[in-house]
């Protein structure tokens, strides 16, 4: 069966087509993404109007190269995943109308993805991990405990209160003088430094709440560089620095992600997925302290069209055809309270 994954949701443009075998094997026939990070470097972030734009450029070319690449003609793709939500509302609705033109023109049954499960079942790309497991999403927009007792069967545990983990880190980066996004950079420059050199504070730091919180980690950075105007982007201290912040982050990952384990209660898998599953230290720290813990490939972590073409074939019985898919409609935010375990 052949999928097509489209995936606009913020700053990344990508398309993949997958070929699965009867027995659900995966077999990648093309994956290009563009990554408008590139365009939106120099307004220090995600101008959710200039991203849409970006998108609308680079779908077509992208979309034909895909379809090259793969050696496939669209009328060959079986069903169609696309992401619905949660996103930004101009860059969603240039994917999901790219996605509708196929779908009208070939009757391609068409399925909309919640991006963010697929952040997560992307860890079926390249394992297999029995449900029910403990999943953490750390993305640019995101970080949430989820229990995820099936592809359609997905609850939340808890959340960040306020900045996610990557926008944590994103707006760190800024406040050092890193540029946008910094997550990598951040990453990068910390393996040369040491962790404990600077004390920064971990939000919500209670064992009894499963709750994350990263807005006072950010202004204590503020203020830290209010205090030490001598360290800028290119001082000896930036990998210091670096490494010590990112620590802040990644043992409230640790910690909560405790706290959500004890909630769940049983010996569950951990997967993680989300851009910041890409970090370094957050890999080597969860694998010292958690026994059956599975990190999404990192080609497969940021935003992508893989994992939106996986998520879809995984809830492809939700798939409408001709000519309902023209009611298919693009949402920003997914979180509602039914989505979340009742304590
Ligand atoms: O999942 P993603 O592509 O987009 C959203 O859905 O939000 O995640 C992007 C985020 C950015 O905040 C970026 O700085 C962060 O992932 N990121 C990292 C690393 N690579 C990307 N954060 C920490 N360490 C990394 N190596
Ligand atoms: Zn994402």
């Amino acid at each position: 069966m052949k999928v097509l994954g489209i995936e606009t949701s913020c700053d990344d443009t990508s398309l993949c087509i997958i070929d699965y075998t009867p027995d659900e094997q995966v077999n990648i026939l093309s994956h290009i993404s563009f990554s408008g990070e590139i365009l939106l470097r120099k307004w220090g972030g995600i101008v959710p109007e200039i991203a849409a734009r970006n998108h609308l450029a680079k779908l077509a070319p992208l979309m034909k190269e895909a379809f090259e690449q793969a050696s496939v003609s669209p009328k060959e793709i079986e069903l169609i995943g696309v992401t619905t939500y949660p996103g930004l509302l101009g860059p969603l609705l240039t994917g999901l109308n790219a996605a509708k033109t196929i779908s009208l023109l070939h009757k391609t049954p068409i399925v909309g993805v919640n991006h963010l499960f697929a952040h997560l079942e992307a860890i079926h790309l390249t394992e297999k991990i029995n449900y029910p497991y403990l999943g953490l999403i750390v993305s640019g927009g995101h970080t949430l405990f989820l229990k995820v007792n099936s592809p359609t069967e997905i609850k939340v545990i808890s959340s960040t209160v306020d900045d996610a983990a990557g926008e944590a880190f994103d707006k760190g980066g800024k406040l050092m003088g890193l540029g946008y996004p910094a997550g990598a950079l951040i990453d990068q420059l910390a393996r040369k430094g040491n962790p404990k050199k600077y004390s920064f504070p971990i939000g919500l730091d209670d064992a009894r709440n499963p709750n994350l919180s990263f807005s006072g980690l950010k202004t204590s950075l503020r203020v830290f560089l209010e205090n030490n105007p001598s360290i800028k982007s290119d001082s000896p201290e930036i990998a210091d620095l670096c490494a010590s912040y990112q620590e802040a982050i990644v043992s409230a990952l640790k910690k909560k992600a405790k706290v959500a384990m004890n909630l769940v209660k049983d010996d569950l898998p951990l997967v993680v997925g989300g851009g910041v599953a890409c970090n370094s230290r957050l890999r080597m720290i969860f694998q010292q302290n958690f026994s059956q813990v599975h990190f999404v490939a990192p080609k497969f972590c940021t935003d992508n069209g893989a994992m939106i073409a996986h998520y879809g074939l995984l809830i492809k019985d939700q798939a409408i055809s001709f000519p309902e898919c023209l009611n298919l409609d693009a949402k920003s935010r997914f979180i509602d309270k039914k989505d979340f375990i009742s304590r």
